[in-house]
């Protein structure tokens, strides 16, 4: 069984622009996934993921002149592979995207706003929806804001925090011997 490390270290460079037209949690570095499909296959064999995400394995493959099979339970994740990857006439693309920009340029101003600080005025790009929003209490006096949309949790209670959600309310028990694992880790690193 090979090693799976590469022989020096790899710095990841940032998504170039195929790589950005959805956004994906967990997008893989695309630099770095094409130095491990060179190393461990060659050209014309078949890459299998099973957990493809937004396609970048699958992409870097087929780049590489290796073909590729990709898998993935959620499927926004199946349908942005496809389109990551799908074979696209420029000068039709061009065509259709003028037609629509014509269509919605009405209602560019819905994204217009007026900066409160210069007056001046901007375009909003990205919202970030602050509903649903408690303080969660980490231990040791660390304190942080945590989206509880989609759980049920009262005051008081317990949660198992990922990327800033709450995922499940757990019992105090399984809760505090958590927390005290934690403390006892930080307490001996
Ligand atoms: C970190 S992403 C994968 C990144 C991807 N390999 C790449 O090259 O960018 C993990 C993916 O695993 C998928 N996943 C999680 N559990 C799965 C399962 N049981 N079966 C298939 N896909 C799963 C998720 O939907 C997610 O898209």
């Amino acid at each position: 069984m090979h090693k799976l490390e590469p022989d020096h270290i790899i710095l990841p460079k940032l998504h170039p622009s195929m790589y950005l037209m959805h956004k994906y949690w967990a997008r893989k570095p695309h630099n770095i996934v094409a130095a491990y499909i060179k190393k461990y296959s060659s050209e014309g064999e078949i890459v299998l993921d099973p957990f493809c995400g937004s396609g970048v394995t699958i992409a870097e493959s087929l780049i590489l002149g290796r073909k590729a099979i990709g898998i993935d339970v959620n499927p926004f994740s199946i349908f942005l592979t496809k389109n990551t990857i799908i074979h696209v006439d420029v000068e039709l693309l061009e065509l259709i995207f003028d037609l629509l920009k014509e269509k919605v340029e009405s209602y560019n101003n819905f994204y217009e706003v007026k900066c409160p600080y210069c007056h001046d005025l901007a375009e909003i790009s990205h919202i970030i929806w602050k509903g649903d929003i408690a303080k969660v209490d980490f231990g040791s006096g660390v304190q942080t804001e945590v989206n509880i949309s989609l759980v049920n949790v009262k005051v008081g209670e317990y949660v198992l925090v990922h990327v800033g959600y709450a995922l499940q309310v757990i019992d105090k028990e399984a809760a505090e011997e958590t927390l005290q694992l934690w403390e006892e880790l930080l307490n001996n690193s």
